[in-house]
């Protein structure tokens, strides 16, 4: 494997498909000039990249919820339930867990123990194993776009056969679907698995298909400082890119402090648009993501959570929100709690959608702080890879330049430990080996010795540990006394 950030030639990419599509009897259903006709043919209220750039012209932030279950008809009338009771703006398919380890042969015995039990044994949409036809009955059904959400290091089948399926966004990346989901898989192996997405996606758009791709912004969904979570969606979009993607929608998940929140998605867009002015035509969009983190039980405070995510989303005027429902501490969700998550923040959206949070020197201070951590550690990342963003990448995973916190991979350092600060707002507790200047961790020390005088204690791990049980016990900051 030879990685590098450069455009995979059309002969190497005809030769990988060979290989992905015989990894399962579906693979032969695809045949990419038909898939690419099929996909022509679908109606505009179908292609997520339309609706995105008519919202983002338009000031909208849309809604979508998060949804799958096993069998085809029961997924198509769940989906059907959350645009009629949900009011959903843009439609999911969330994929099962055996898909996203690419265990075909237990995820083909959860449908079949799904049809004997009447209900889905699987927690996704097993869209390998149904095949292009059934993922075709399923967008024939519905009259809005169709995203696959997922958490695959390798995604190469499933894109396939989803895209050829006719849906028309695909989540994930390089780094996001790696290393909060695996233990084990290299990030070199992950990034060449994502440099095939990316180039199918690609080849679509060259034959005039607009597929939109999105990588997943909120990683391990709690206590993301924005630098981070910017670094590496601004590495995906690179990447992605590089490989013909045109349509990009990047990510953040809600920390919960509403100035923060909102300089993150700004920030977000415009350093996005500096580092993509080599790339021609790019339409770039924003997604918000909801609280990741933990949930109270109770259903409503629940609500207060989520509704809070949509305020925040509507003041960001982020392109779309993704939805919590009031289930989220139990597990999935029934289609009845996922609508009124829906409708909890539809309401705020359209209550907030001419408002816009007043510039002021909080927030811009915030969005000139994370300019600044992300600049830096970027700036590390090009140079570790002698200009090659690829070879970066895994280097800077290496020496802890790039370095997520609370994930699970033995190819991430984990040396990095977030704290809230006395607003709060994220911050770094420790900062490991990113390569911040002495200003930023100078700035980051003395918001969390603040806190600190606040509560009486030094700043310290125990504030880690109390920020990320706080949210689900009712609060945002972990104090000692709550
Ligand atoms: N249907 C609805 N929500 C799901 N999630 C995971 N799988 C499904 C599904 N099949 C949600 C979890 C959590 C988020 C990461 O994804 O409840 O909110």
């Amino acid at each position: 494997m030879e990685l590098k950030n450069k455009k995979w030639d059309l002969d190497k990419f005809m030769e990988f498909r060979k290989e992905v599509l015989q990894q399962w009897p579906t693979g032969k259903e695809v045949d990419l000039q038909e898939a690419i006709a099929y996909q022509k043919k679908l109606g505009e209220e179908k292609i997520m990249a339309e609706k995105l750039q008519e919202a983002k012209e338009n000031e909208e932030t849309l809604i979508q919820p998060r949804a799958g279950v096993a069998l085809i008809e029961e997924h198509i009338e769940l989906l059907k339930f959350l645009r009629d009771k949900g009011k959903t703006d843009l439609l999911p398919t969330t994929i099962d867990s055996y898909t996203r380890q690419n265990n075909y042969k237990e995820a083909e015995a959860g449908i079949k123990e799904s049809s004997d039990e009447g209900r889905s044994m699987l927690n996704g949409f097993p869209a390998v194993n149904h095949g292009v036809i059934n993922c075709r009955k399923v967008v024939e059904a519905l009259d809005a776009p169709l995203q696959v959400r997922h958490g695959t290091p390798d995604a190469r089948l499933l894109a396939e056969i989803t895209l050829a399926g006719g849906f028309t966004d695909y989540e994930g990346g390089g780094i996001s679907y790696n290393i909060p989901y695996a233990k084990d898989v290299s990030i070199e192996q992950t990034l060449y698995d994502w440099q095939y997405v990316d180039r199918l996606v690609g080849y679509y758009q060259e034959q005039g298909v607009r597929i939109n791709r999105e990588p997943f912004g909120p990683l391990t969904g709690t206590l993301v400082p924005p630098s981070i979570s910017h670094s590496i969606a601004i590495i995906e979009g690179l990447l992605a890119a590089e490989q013909g993607v045109k349509n990009l929608t990047l990510g953040y998940g809600q920390c919960g402090n509403l100035v923060q929140d909102v300089a993150a998605i700004k920030s977000l867009e415009e350093l996005a648009q500096e580092y993509l002015k080599d790339y021609d035509n790019i339409m770039l969009t924003t997604v918000f993501h909801q609280w990741m983190g933990g949930f109270p039980q109770d259903e409503a405070q629940s609500f207060g959570v989520i509704s809070w995510g949509a305020a925040t989303a509507a003041l960001s005027k982020a392109t779309k929100v993704i939805v919590k429902t009031p289930h989220e501490a139990l597990g999935i969700p029934t289609k009845e709690a996922n609508a009124e998550g829906l409708r909890a923040t539809k309401q705020l959206i359209n209550m907030l959608k001419n408002q816009e949070l007043v510039s002021n020197t909080k927030l811009a201070k915030e969005k000139e702080m994370i300019k600044k951590e992300t600049k830096q550690i970027l700036e590390r990342v090009f140079e570790l890879g002698a200009g090659d963003l690829a070879q970066g990448t895994v280097k800077a995973f290496q020496a802890g330049v790039l370095d997520i916190p609370f994930a699970p991979s033995k190819y991430n350092a984990g040396n990095l430990l977030p704290a809230r600060d006395d607003n709060g707002a994220v911050r770094y507790l420790n900062h490991g080996n990113l390569p911040f200047s002495d200003e930023v961790v100078e700035f980051n020390k003395q918001k969390l010795e603040a806190r600190g005088e606040e509560e009486a204690r030094e700043p310290s791990f125990q504030m880690v540990i109390d920020d990320i049980y706080a949210i689900g016990k009712g609060m945002l900051v972990g104090r000692p006394r709550n």
